[in-house]
């Protein structure tokens, strides 16, 4: 076997995607490969997809469509479709680019080197099947490699909440969660190799249900807080649905839990929420943003809000942004609603023009950049546990995260990086934060 060979990956979607990948990369290192920054210096080129909109699909096709115009004739290169697109499409992908070698679905990552080497072997090979709950993680692998001070670890996977708008439950099946003893293994394991701080997986990680004395989300936050070196525990995503005061007063209790919450609110008014099936109100939405906020003042809350959902009203909107004003969301991932295959909500009728939703979006936007910069401005003067990831935005700069995942550029030394250091803020900008060490 040679034992140079060489992969390019490139990650689309959510960090359940860049988890994939690394978990990709650790399988295929089993049988030789190592990963190179440009693809055209690889063997084998992964293309790890999102669909969540159509523009990320979309996408995709025309990636390969440009690798075909470049590819040098028998270049040898194996290229090969995973995650969501891959799940979605299955075996048509190998008929539409027929340069394609595989498909790997989002539950047959376990396959990925078995199915290069059939690629190796000159064969095209598709499998996205989906695999019973009960063995999902038993494919998981039973070393970890950490990449750096942060690490993702899956905890659940699978979502049964079924919105009107969202793709997800049909290309990433049913929910599952992971032993409570696998995840707190997978994390001493890396914790012992220089990480410092956990982000933990799902796509909807308060379902978490697994695991002797780890019955629930609040309690597993409490058995990984018990890890040594591991000083700080993120997790997303969050349904609000689910908070539970339970989870709510784990921002009370657990002091390794980021002042952070991603919870995301999609609309804000009720007609909207009760079309998009997301089985919360406005108002028990506000009342859980309050109670986060006693349980651990100064939280910084995120969201993600989709504009134009069909039949939304100008009314409609106007509550979206009242209700972004009020939260005063440090940053929000906002996008026009995008009819998505299979689901619900592709079938309902939509009279607002393309212009308007796009209009409204702009509308937003500007509300959530005034707000985001409010919030940086805020924490101006203050001193601020800054964990440092790596080079900063300028030369001479180190840049890390703060508890409230707000990022930090101050000039330091690249010695730094993987300890927390405090940080005095000197300005806050609308993306990011500009400090200084405090000696
Ligand atoms: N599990 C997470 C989100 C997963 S998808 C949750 O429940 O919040 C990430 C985000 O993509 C969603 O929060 C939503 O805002 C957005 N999204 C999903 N489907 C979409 C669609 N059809 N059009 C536009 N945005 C969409
Ligand atoms: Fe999609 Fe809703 Fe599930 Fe989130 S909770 S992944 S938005 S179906
Ligand atoms: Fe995209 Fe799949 Fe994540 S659709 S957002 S990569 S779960």
């Amino acid at each position: 076997m040679r034992k140079d060979k060489k992969v390019h990956i490139q990650t689309f979607g959510c960090q359940m995607n860049v988890s994939d990948s690394e978990r990709m990369l650790q399988l295929l290192s089993g049988i030789g490969y190592h990963h190179v920054d440009n693809w055209k210096e690889a063997d084998l080129l992964i293309l790890n997809t999102c669909s969540v909109r159509s523009k990320a699909e979309e996408k995709i096709y025309s990636i390969l469509s440009t690798i075909k115009g470049k590819l040098k004739r028998n270049s040898g290169l194996i290229i090969g479709v995973g995650g969501c697109v891959a799940q979605q499409e299955g075996e048509k992908l190998l008929k539409m680019a027929p340069h394609l070698n595989f498909v790997c679905g989002t539950h047959n990552i376990h396959l990925l080197p078995q199915m290069v080497k059939e690629a190796e072997a000159g064969k095209r090979v598709s499998d996205t099947a989906f695999i019973d709950n009960e063995m999902r993680f038993d494919l998981f692998p039973k070393e970890y490699q950490a990449t750096g001070v942060s690490h993702l670890v899956t905890i659940m996977q699978g979502c049964d909440n079924y919105c009107s708008y969202c793709i997800v439950p049909y290309v990433r099946g049913r929910e599952a969660s992971r032993q409570a003893e696998d995840i707190l293994a997978e994390i001493k394991s890396v914790a012992s190799k220089g990480v410092r701080e956990v982000i933990l997986l799902g796509q909807n990680v308060n379902s978490y249900n697994l695991g002797a004395g780890s019955a629930n989300f609040p309690a597993l936050l409490t058995k990984v807080a018990e890890i040594d070196n591991i000083e700080r525990i993120r997790f997303v995503t969050s349904h609000p649905k689910d908070i539970s005061s339970e989870l709510v007063n784990s921002f009370s209790t657990v002091k390794k839990l980021c002042s952070h919450i991603h919870l995301p609110v999609q609309a804000g008014s009720n007609r909207v929420l009760a079309m998009m099936n997301r089985g919360y109100s406005r108002e028990e939405y506000l009342l859980k943003i309050e109670q986060l906020k006693k349980a651990r003042p100064g939280i910084s809350v995120t969201s993600d809000i989709i504009v134009g959902f069909p039949g939304e009203t100008e009314e409609d909107f106007k509550e979206t942004l009242a209700l972004v004003e009020e939260v005063g969301y440090s940053d929000s991932y906002c996008f026009v609603y995008s009819p998505r295959p299979e689901t619900k909500a592709a079938e309902m009728p939509d009279p607002v023009p393309k212009d308007e939703k796009q209009e409204r979006l702009e509308r937003l936007l500007e509300l959530q950049r005034g707000l985001s910069k409010t919030h940086n401005m805020s924490l101006e003067g203050s001193v601020q546990k800054v964990l440092v990831e790596g080079s900063g935005g300028k030369t001479g700069q180190i840049s890390g995260r703060t508890s409230g995942n707000r990022i930090v550029n101050f000039p330091g030394s690249a010695e730094l990086v993987g300890n927390f250091v405090d940080v005095k803020i000197i300005r806050g900008y609308q993306n990011s934060l500009l400090g200084e060490l405090v000696s």
